[in-house]
């Protein structure tokens, strides 16, 4: 039962929540003009304490595909928080207006804050370096159209490994299927979180190797998911500076990589993928883009009670 859900992180999904979800994308896919309806009458806010295109323009989008109204902000600049207002406030508010929330806010903890102060649904759409559920849910909607299922892949996650809040969602998603095994390509100032490899990865009994050097493994990868290197997480300018182009896939890169490989980016990308790889039929970060939404409006018809 998904209706009146938070979901903070992808542990507050299922793998049967999942499966529902994407399902549903699935049918959505099929025959869009069915669904035209089933949110009339409800509203979503999305609340945006950080930037964004895809994660807000995505939401509203699929909203508005369901029938729904949206209302919100996109500059916190503009809302009561820069008159002291605390968050706590602001979602009792917001609540008491519409039927769901999607909120973005820099600080890691602030969508868990902001679900124990909300009447109605709230999904976290990034909270700082930690979680994003919603880019795992597109993620997963992407890797089940294109590779057929969750299970028995070869994983590479390249770039921020460190402040890369899609990856941390999805390697806890991906942990819960047999079979897959995840290779990290960063340097090592970028490594995956220690909270991830003690409280996921071996509790699960992933296999992980953790490599330098991107042409070392592309051609282990049934998936590539590669990742811009986070800028505004660091504390020093002259540290991303030094790492922001560690990685850049390009055409030599992917002639080592396997046909059946996918390379998958949550987006945006800066440097770390070549335009020149876009042409590829292994390319599916822009096929991601949709499915995106797709599997927002699953999510979103689902916590309602639409559907
Ligand atoms: C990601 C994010 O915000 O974490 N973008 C997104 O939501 N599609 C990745 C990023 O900003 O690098």
């Amino acid at each position: 039962m998904l209706k009146g859900l938070h979901v903070i992180e992808p542990g507050n999904l299922t793998v049967q929540d999942i499966d529902e979800i994407c399902s549903l994308a699935e049918q959505i896919i099929v025959d869009p003009v069915a669904f035209n309806d089933v949110c009339r009458g409800k509203i979503l806010a999305t609340l945006f304490f950080e930037p964004s295109t895809r994660t807000r323009l995505s939401f509203e989008a699929a909203m508005l595909r369901l029938g729904g109204s949206v209302l919100g902000f996109a500059d916190a600049s503009y809302s009561s928080s820069t008159k002291g207002e605390t968050l706590a406030d602001t979602i009792r508010t917001v609540s008491s207006y519409v039927d769901v929330i999607a909120m973005r806010n820099p600080k890691e903890g602030s969508a868990l804050v902001a679900s124990q102060y909300s009447a109605v649904p709230v999904i976290n759409a990034g909270d700082g370096g930690h979680h994003h559920p919603t880019q795992t849910l597109t993620d997963l909607l992407t890797i089940r159209s294109l590779k057929g299922g969750f299970e028995g892949h070869t994983i590479g996650f390249c770039g921020d490994l460190k402040f890369g809040r899609t990856v941390h969602s999805l390697c806890k998603a991906m942990s819960r299927y047999k079979n897959n095994k995840f290779v990290f390509i960063n340097p090592p100032e970028l490594s995956i979180p220690r909270y991830i490899t003690e409280q996921v990865l071996k509790p699960a009994g992933i296999e992980t190797r953790e490599v330098l050097r991107l042409e070392e493994v592309i051609g282990d990868l049934d998936i590539l998911y590669m990742t811009r290197v986070q800028a505004e997480r660091f504390f020093n300018e002259q540290d991303y500076i030094r790492l922001k182009d560690s990685y850049i896939l390009d055409k030599e890169k992917m002639k080592l990589a396997k046909d059946s490989m996918i390379v998958l980016h949550p987006l945006p990308r800066v440097n770390e993928i070549s335009p020149s790889v876009d042409q590829d039929p292994r390319a599916a970060y822009f096929k991601q883009v949709k499915y995106g939404m797709y599997a927002r409006m699953a999510l979103i018809a689902k916590l309602t009670g639409a559907l």
